[in-house]
């Protein structure tokens, strides 16, 4: 593809952010060649966009699906990291990369790259046992109908948004790809936002708690992956990630033990997701375990370690406790 015209959305976010700056610091020829744009909703982030080179293009926001589609059409490649949970948003970028390619001559192929995440596999632990000890293979699964069958038992925003981004692509003829990202830790390299939102929202918990906590026995597990490395998949369980958390807030003295406090998901959906009980057993007990066989195949490396996953959440505590 010559130049391709890239677009990104969330480029002020914590993903969204790192990915633009990889882009910008990229030695790939192909994305080297290309121009860059990004979708934002305040005036002083598209000022410091266009001050670097990369075009800005002022929204009020995805809501408007209007002007997004029509957005999109001016473009070759959309990476979607805005929001994972907005299906008509999501709906309206793939086919107005499909408008775009109707009004030229067709030659270039278009792709819609949709960040997601892994809740929307999670299972029930708790409230709907048995759990799923199962490592998902988004090459050798067939991932779109598990969804749908867990999607016709209770639909997920998050859920609802892949299968609708998958169905719109084969509708459009647009090649879609959705990112099934864990729980994201590190420090970002984006303009605005850099940090992440799982590990420091538990940290807030813990320092108001005296003591990480986790929901249940805390035996749910999820992979990580830091911000900056695209396949480095790292497990833990919600209660060593607990115990990690104890761990370094000690070593900054912020917590004063090493101690951990189970808690029930009524008291987990009041502490950390707002009064949903769903949410906080798929975000912060579930098992979601994945193996991300094609974007290996792709050539994807991993760089971080548990070493870095370490550091990570010493670095968070200094993040929480000087923001708090
Ligand atoms: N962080 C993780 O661990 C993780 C893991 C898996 C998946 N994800 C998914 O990745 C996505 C991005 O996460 P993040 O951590 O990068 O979030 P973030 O730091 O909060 O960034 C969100 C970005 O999206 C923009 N945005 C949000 N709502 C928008 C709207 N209605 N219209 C236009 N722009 C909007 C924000 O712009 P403003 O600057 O204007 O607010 C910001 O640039 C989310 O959908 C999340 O579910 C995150």
């Amino acid at each position: 593809m010559a130049s391709p015209r890239i677009l990104i959305t969330g480029a002020s976010g914590y993903v969204g952010g790192t990915v633009l700056s990889h882009f910008q610091n990229s030695s790939n020829a192909e994305i080297k060649n290309a121009s860059l744009s990004v979708l934002v909703r305040k005036q002083e982030q598209a000022d410091k966009y266009a001050s670097q080179g990369v075009t800005p293009f002022l929204l009020a926001g995805l809501e408007d699906v209007e002007a997004v589609r029509q957005l999109a059409s001016q473009f070759d490649i959309i990476v979607h990291t805005a929001d994972s949970t907005d299906p008509a948003a999501a709906e309206a970028l793939v086919y107005g990369l499909r408008d775009g390619a109707q009004k030229s001559d067709g030659s270039t192929k278009k792709h819609f790259i949709h960040l997601s995440g892994v809740s929307s596999l999670g299972d029930s632990p708790i409230s709907r046992s048995p759990a799923i000890s199962y490592e998902f293979s988004d090459k050798r699964d067939d991932l779109y109908s598990y969804m749908k069958w867990l999607e016709n038992m209770k639909p997920y925003s998050q859920r609802t948004t892949d299968l609708k981004v998958v169905d719109a692509g084969e509708k459009a003829d647009v090649k879609t790809y959705v990112v099934k990202a864990p729980l994201i830790y590190g420090r970002g390299t984006g303009l605005f936002n850099n940090k992440s939102v799982h590990i420091p929202m538990l940290i807030r918990g813990a320092i108001a708690a005296g003591r990480p906590e986790y929901i249940g026995q805390g035996t749910g597990i999820w992979d990580d992956v830091h911000v900056i490395d695209v396949a480095a998949f790292f497990e833990h369980s919600w209660k060593e990630l607990a115990e990690g958390l104890a761990e370094a807030g000690l070593k900054k003295n912020i917590l004063k033990s090493t101690e951990t406090q189970s808690i029930g998901l009524a008291e987990a959906a009041g502490k950390y997701t707002g009064g949903s009980t769903h949410l906080a057993e798929i975000a912060l007990a579930s098992n979601s375990v994945t193996k991300a066989d094609l974007a290996l195949e792709m050539g994807w490396k991993s760089q971080k370690t548990e070493a870095d996953f370490r550091q990570s959440l010493l670095d968070d505590f200094d993040l929480v406790a000087s923001s708090s």
